[in-house]
């Protein structure tokens, strides 16, 4: 595996393998890697005949006052997983090497980007849709590999593929789980025992929604008050920043459940912000 921090140096490889013939896979991440990131690259590693995988806390997408400075980060450790997940390329740039002090061009899908977590980030997807576009060219991968479990960064950048006409495809992975049902996320290291206790029950609402969903409840304000309620009695060191039912392409509020909906959530616990979604069927 090759590890490449300059853009250019990535361009000039994947062209290089474009002219033998080679089709690319990419995978965006921000490392601090977990099984979710394993999973992420694993599948990549089979979509095409090079693997790259980049690893970059991009500042654009972090606001005033979010964890930037203090991301988890683990290199070393890093670069062995992706190594051993077969990455061809890893992919670490420095940030003044993807924006220029003048940079000003943005990219942005932005009745998609307002919703959901946008409310409360009115800038993190016009960051992450900027630093992915610019993944995509420097790559020009044939395929790219995202989460599912953070829904609407996926659905955003289907959206910005779409318009953009990127000759890329998407392809997202579900969420890898604890036994429990606690979704993986870098970001879990910030739990503390207590709370990390009762983290699981933010999913176990959401799975208590698809029930009564599945039971005939399409009042997406009923399932929406049911795990409020139960959040409440389950998860008091939780502090709600949003939970929603959504069109799972638009993301357009969703008031019946007529056809497959999105549940989607955000909840603080303790310093850690955490997302989790499901689907809820009639
Ligand atoms: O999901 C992430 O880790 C990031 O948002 C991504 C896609 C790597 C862009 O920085």
């Amino acid at each position: 595996m090759q590890i490449l921090v300059s853009p250019y140096e990535l361009s000039e490889q994947c062209r290089d393998w474009r002219a033998g013939g080679l089709t690319t896979a990419l995978v965006p991440t921000m490392g601090y890697y977990h099984a979710g990131h394993e999973d992420l690259m694993r599948h990549g590693r089979g979509l095409a005949e090079r693997l790259v995988v980049s690893l970059f806390v991009n500042p654009a997408q972090f606001g005033p006052g979010e964890d930037l400075g203090s991301y988890p980060r683990n290199a070393e450790r890093d670069v062995a997983i992706a190594e051993a997940c077969g990455a061809d390329v890893l992919f670490m740039p420095k940030a003044d090497a993807m924006y220029a002090q003048d940079h000003g061009t943005w990219v942005d899908v932005p009745d998609m980007a307002k919703r959901l977590c946008g409310q409360r980030r009115p800038a993190h997807f016009r960051g992450v849709c900027t630093v992915v576009l610019k993944l995509f060219l420097l790559s020009r991968a044939a395929v790219a590999v995202f989460g599912n479990k953070d829904w609407q960064q996926q659905a955003i950048i289907r959206r910005m593929v779409r318009d953009l006409n990127l000759p890329a495809r998407i392809e997202t992975r579900p969420a890898v789980r604890e036994a429990d049902g606690f979704a993986l996320s870098s970001r879990n290291v910030y739990l503390t025992p207590e709370e990390r206790a009762q983290a699981p029950e933010i999913y176990r609402g959401l799975r208590y929604a698809q029930e009564l969903a599945s039971r005939g409840e399409k009042d997406a304000g009923i399932l929406r008050r049911a795990v409020l309620r139960r959040w409440a009695e389950r998860l008091p060191l939780g502090r709600l920043d949003y939970l929603a039912v959504a069109h799972p392409e638009t993301l357009e509020p969703v008031t019946c459940i007529g056809e497959p909906s999105l549940m989607a959530c955000a909840v603080h616990l303790g310093k850690a912000r955490l997302i989790d979604n499901i689907l809820l069927y009639p």
